[in-house]
């Protein structure tokens, strides 16, 4: 348990080194946290940037569950820790200590947390993520259908890790009140703007 507390440190903080942020500042564009949605993630970055800035930014977010998970995993940890590592992962993202605490909403993290329980899963829920955005267009509504269908899929392949991926996707709908908001009022941002190219 000692080492499952440390890794839960460990990945806190590797979670808070804000990709969004970072890629924006070394590619001279606009604040991810100011502009577009307000968001420092892959989907406000797409819009900000354009596709190369923003897969940088999904990659790098991703890695940030795979890696600590990944890793606690082949030291032995159980499903239980593995499912805090991968929430420490998340609030680090969410709210990063690097950052002043205001991150993003972890779809990229959790679903990089996910990514080590197999790759059947990760694809399901690639799929069931890139469905949504094809058929509506909003990047929040893909991600809040395709945590409430996590815990399914997951059952369905490896249903000893239904809790902990059951704990992160509640943590992922808990960030995304603001988007059910708007997309209730019908003024959610689409995921990218067909009347302004990306740039
Ligand atoms: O990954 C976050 C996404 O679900 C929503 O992003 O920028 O449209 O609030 P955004």
């Amino acid at each position: 348990t000692l080492i499952a507390l440390f890794m839960i440190i460990a990945a806190y903080l590797l979670g808070s080194i804000s990709s969004a942020i970072l890629v924006c500042r070394a590619m001279n564009l606009p604040d991810p946290r100011t502009e577009g949605s307000g968001n420092p993630g892959a989907t406000n970055v797409l819009r900000l940037g354009g596709r190369f800035a923003a897969v940088l930014v999904l990659f790098c977010d991703m890695l940030k569950g795979t890696i600590p998970v990944w890793l606690s995993y082949y030291l032995g940890i159980n499903p239980f820790f593995l499912g805090l590592i991968a929430v420490a992962a998340c609030l680090g993202h969410m709210f990063p200590v690097f950052f002043q605490f205001k991150g993003g909403k972890g779809v990229a993290t959790a679903l990089g947390a996910m990514a080590p329980i197999g790759l059947d899963l990760a694809g399901a829920l690639i799929a069931c993520w890139l469905i949504v955005v094809v058929v509506t267009q909003y990047s929040s509504l893909a991600a809040i259908v395709t945590v409430l269908m996590a815990p399914l899929f997951t059952w369905l392949i490896k249903p000893q890790f239904t809790m902990p991926v059951a704990m992160l996707c509640c943590l992922i709908l808990l960030r995304h009140q603001a988007n059910i908001k708007r997309l209730l009022e019908k003024k959610e941002p689409k995921i990218w703007n067909k009347n302004k190219p990306l740039p």
